[in-house]
């Protein structure tokens, strides 16, 4: 796998233009970009300068979905879903069919099945044995998570399934999400992340400390790329 290390000042624009690029590739392939919207507060002004730059983006040929989501209603402040509505949604009329929600209001175990079944129905049309996301963005934990995949927890030894519950320390503890087998067959895995107090963090990631489950994010693709805002 060959992994990009990419550091720079201008981490909002360069993560525009791996988006915007992605999705002109992925479109000019097949038709359809599959994005994967990472949960958090770094990607905010990602996806709010995305939807201002590029507001004639064929928007009706972008699958949307969330590699994880908090268990709280859409409409609360936590919901990953309720930040990409208010930073990226609304701004571009994004086609409701197309956004992906995981609904994080209904019981954990529901929820993540409703989602794999919506998955699986697209990843059959496209005869894959899991949905391949054309880019999928994750954030980086103080502590080494990605998604709502956090150190130690069991969630990190699934192998069949590829979305279900999940608790972890970072408030609110309840989750759903993506498992790794499902975010390693992304096509192209993008990491976002900005804060200098993730600096050593982000090495032990960066040089394979398993014991972080971002370390073990690994594409079968083989590409993956860290942009780091540092
Ligand atoms: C979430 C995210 C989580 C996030 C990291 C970084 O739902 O919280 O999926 O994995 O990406 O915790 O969060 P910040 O970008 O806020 O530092």
């Amino acid at each position: 796998m060959k992994t990009r290390i990419i550091r720079t000042d201008t981490f909002v624009g360069d993560a525009v233009a791996i988006i915007h690029d992605a999705a002109l590739e992925a479109i000019a392939a097949r038709g359809i970009f599959r994005f994967c919207l990472c949960g958090g507060n770094t990607p905010r002004p990602v996806y709010a300068e995305l939807a201002k730059l590029y507001l004639d983006l064929p928007w009706e040929k972008i699958q949307v979905t969330f590699g994880d989501e908090r268990c709280v209603p859409p409409d609360d402040e936590q919901s990953n879903y309720k930040m990409a509505r208010k930073t990226l949604f609304d701004a571009v009329n994004f086609p409701e069919g197309n956004i992906f929600r995981i609904r994080g209001e209904i019981a954990p175990g529901d929820a993540a099945l409703e989602y794999e079944q919506k998955l699986a129905h697209v990843a059959e049309r496209f005869g894959e044995e899991r949905y391949a996301h054309d880019l999928l963005l994750l954030g980086l934990g103080e502590d080494g998570h990605t998604a709502s995949l956090f150190p130690g927890s069991p969630a990190l030894d699934e192998t069949a399934r590829n979305v279900i519950p999940a608790i972890g320390p970072k408030p609110p503890p309840q989750r759903i999400t993506f498992t790794l087998p499902l975010i390693n067959a992304a096509r192209h895995v993008c990491f976002l992340v900005n804060d200098p107090a993730k600096s050593e963090i982000i090495e032990r990631a960066t040089s394979g400390d398993e014991r972080l489950p971002a370390a073990r994010v690994k594409p079968a693709s083989g590409r993956l790329t860290w942009l780091i805002g540092l």
